[in-house]
């Protein structure tokens, strides 16, 4: 069940709470700025360590707080006790370098195993988004997200890009929040771009932990997987459509050469639709919020049909990452529980940007 629409308001009393704390509290919280730091992640270091330079540049104490809050507010009460008995046999059935990495951030921020664990998995049950693949009159691909998601007090201040290194070099870049390991927001270069949007059908944690012990991804650790080692856009279509997930999700990908751009609806065990883009029938751009194109939005979350009219009023020879990051900065694409936006273009890969919204 979704609990609240893009309209609603996060519970403020705790996140007031936990932002008036003084730093014997809850530790002082990082600077709010408007493009988010930019790190570089060694995948030649160990799983374990890997992550130690970035958390570095973050107060133990403002991430134990953020994690706290977090877990307190989205993870029903049943499931802390249900993970922490099980979160020894989990490790044995959790893809790796993930596992591994989790526990490097928890040994290094004094967290618990089963809250790193924990937290990593929360994201994924309420995320509102907006993401957008579009082909403009020359054929280069864009692709743009909206991350909508409660909590934007602390997750604003926990954004970063991410660069990961294989060998010295830039294998993927990603947006991801500072503790969490998958993504969903990435980029290959000159080969392809991801991001996820929440499809969700009630029953989240019940089904999500189910398909745990089935030895299904994360969401959001598959989008990171395929970063890794998809090798174009094609096969990163398949991996993302085929793999077994433990959620519906929405993946939109997008490619390097015309008509490369689609979106999956995904359930758990595979693909329940594939929508491409058809420029040569005029469809030159996907839009997907959180429901499956093919039904009509809900008249209280319709961000579709504003989406749609500003890409139609841009036109698609004006299409540039520009036009774009102002499509998804119209309201009600653009609204309070927005996190983050990122354009991005896989044939240009130094354009990547994530900007913060509502620091106001
Ligand atoms: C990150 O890695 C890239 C590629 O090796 C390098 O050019 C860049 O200087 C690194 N940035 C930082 C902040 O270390
Ligand atoms: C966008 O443009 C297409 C093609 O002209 C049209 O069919 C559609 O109704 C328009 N949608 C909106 C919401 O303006
Ligand atoms: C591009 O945008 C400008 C200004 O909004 C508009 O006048 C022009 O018609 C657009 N071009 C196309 C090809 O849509
Ligand atoms: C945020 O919420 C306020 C109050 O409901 C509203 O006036 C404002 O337009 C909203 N801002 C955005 C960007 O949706």
């Amino acid at each position: 069940m979704r609990v609240a629409g893009p309209g609603a308001r996060p519970a403020l009393l705790p996140l007031l709470l936990l932002l008036l704390a003084g730093p014997g509290e809850s530790g002082s919280p990082p600077p709010r700025l408007p493009t988010p730091p930019r790190f570089n992640v060694s995948l030649d270091a160990a799983p374990r360590l890997r992550w130690q330079p970035v958390l570095r540049h973050y107060d133990p104490l403002f991430l134990r707080a953020a994690v706290a809050q977090i877990i307190g507010e989205k993870v029903p009460r049943w499931v802390h006790p249900l993970i922490a008995k099980v979160v020894g046999q989990l490790e044995y059935f959790l893809p790796q370098p993930f596992t591994e990495e989790i526990r490097g951030i928890c040994a290094a921020l004094g967290l618990d195993l089963t809250d790193g664990l924990l937290v990593n998995l929360a994201y994924e049950s309420t995320a509102f988004c907006t993401s957008i693949v579009a082909q403009d009159s020359k054929g280069h691909i864009y692709h743009g997200r909206n991350l909508d998601y409660l909590f934007g007090n602390i997750l604003r201040q926990l954004t970063v890009d991410v660069q990961f290194l294989k060998d010295g070099q830039i294998a993927f870049t990603g947006t991801t929040f500072v503790g969490y390991v998958g993504l969903w927001t990435g980029q290959s270069p000159h080969r392809f771009t991801v991001s996820g949007d929440e499809r969700d059908k009630g029953w989240w944690w019940e089904n999500a932990i189910a398909a745990l012990f089935q030895r299904h991804s994360p969401i959001s650790w598959l989008i990171r997987t395929t970063l890794s080692e998809s090798e174009d856009f094609e096969a990163a279509v398949y991996k993302l459509a085929k793999t077994p997930i433990i959620a519906d999700v929405y993946y939109i990908v997008g490619g390097t050469s015309p008509q490369e751009g689609v979106v999956i609806t995904r359930n758990r065990g595979g693909p329940a639709d594939i929508w491409p883009l058809d420029p040569l029938n005029g469809k030159w751009f996907r839009v997907e919020t959180n429901y499956d194109h093919w039904k009509p939005v809900p008249s209280g979350d319709d961000r579709r049909t504003p989406a749609i009219k500003a890409l139609n009023s841009t036109g698609q020879a004006n299409l540039t990452l520009e036009t774009l990051f102002q499509v998804l900065s119209v309201v009600p694409v653009y609204n309070n529980l927005t996190v983050y936006t990122t354009v991005m273009s896989a044939a240009n890969p130094e354009k990547y940007m994530t900007k913060i919204r509502n620091l106001d």
